[in-house]
């Protein structure tokens, strides 16, 4: 059977990570979380105080990291691993979430990335998400799928994942920054997020991640 690449953008928040991961583990496919390798760069820049406006620092930052993904037998989890080290934890807090947009919207970050998922996914098989795969990673993917949801209930749905992780956010700040980073993500110069003409729009505020993940892959099931 051939495989394909699966490609699932969408606004921040709508259960494209959770959604994508569930439906590579059913298909035997590989995963990929692109917003995980922005957080890490993030976190990178943060360490080392790497001015932004300085694409001569971003660029020499850059080629000192390197990103892979570990998939760990106990908890079942790929975990995020920045030169080795796992930040699968610290890349999901809040303090990432308030600067990854901007780090994602230079233009030098974003070509290095979009040239590793590329990578990444040569031999097909995979499932990416993220917010321009379906326009720029792979726009030859055979199923593209663009997700949105009401922003109230996915900022409901963020705050209780941030809680199972210990960290207590306030629900306005977590409306404030899904707002922020889809204004930025949609808004910015290089491969803003927008939905390929040729995926499908999903709206999953009402949908259960069981839902999401047998549409996907129904979806999929039409293109093998
Ligand atoms: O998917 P997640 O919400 O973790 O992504 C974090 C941020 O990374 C997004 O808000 C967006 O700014 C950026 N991103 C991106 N392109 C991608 C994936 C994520 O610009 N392919």
């Amino acid at each position: 059977m051939s495989k394909i690449v699966i490609a699932i953008d969408g606004y921040s928040s709508c259960g494209k990570s959770t959604t994508a991961k569930a439906v590579a583990a059913r298909m035997g496919y590989g995963y990929i979380d692109t917003g995980a390798m922005y957080r890490a760069v993030s976190l990178f820049f943060t360490q080392e105080h790497v001015a932004l406006s300085n694409p001569r620092e971003v660029v020499s930052a850059l080629e000192n990291i390197h990103i892979t993904f570990n998939f760990n037998q106990r908890t079942g989890r790929n975990e995020t691993c920045l030169n080795g080290l796992n930040v699968e934890e610290e890349i999901r807090k809040m303090y990432i979430s308030n600067i990854v947009s901007e780090v994602s919207a230079i233009p030098e970050v974003r070509r290095a990335m979009v040239a590793q998922q590329k990578k990444m996914g040569r031999r097909r098989g995979v499932v990416m998400d993220g917010r321009d795969i379906g326009t720029k990673v792979f726009p030859d993917a055979e199923v593209k799928v663009f997700m949105t949801a009401d922003t109230y209930i996915r900022a409901r749905r963020r705050q209780r994942e941030l809680l199972e992780k210990g960290e207590l956010v306030n629900l306005e700040d977590i409306i404030k920054n899904i707002e922020k980073r889809d204004l930025i993500d949609t808004t910015r110069a290089e491969s803003p997020l927008v939905q390929a003409p040729d995926a499908t729009l999903l709206d999953t505020s009402h949908m259960t991640i069981e839902e999401q993940v047998d549409w996907v892959i129904q979806q999929a099931d039409q293109r093998i």
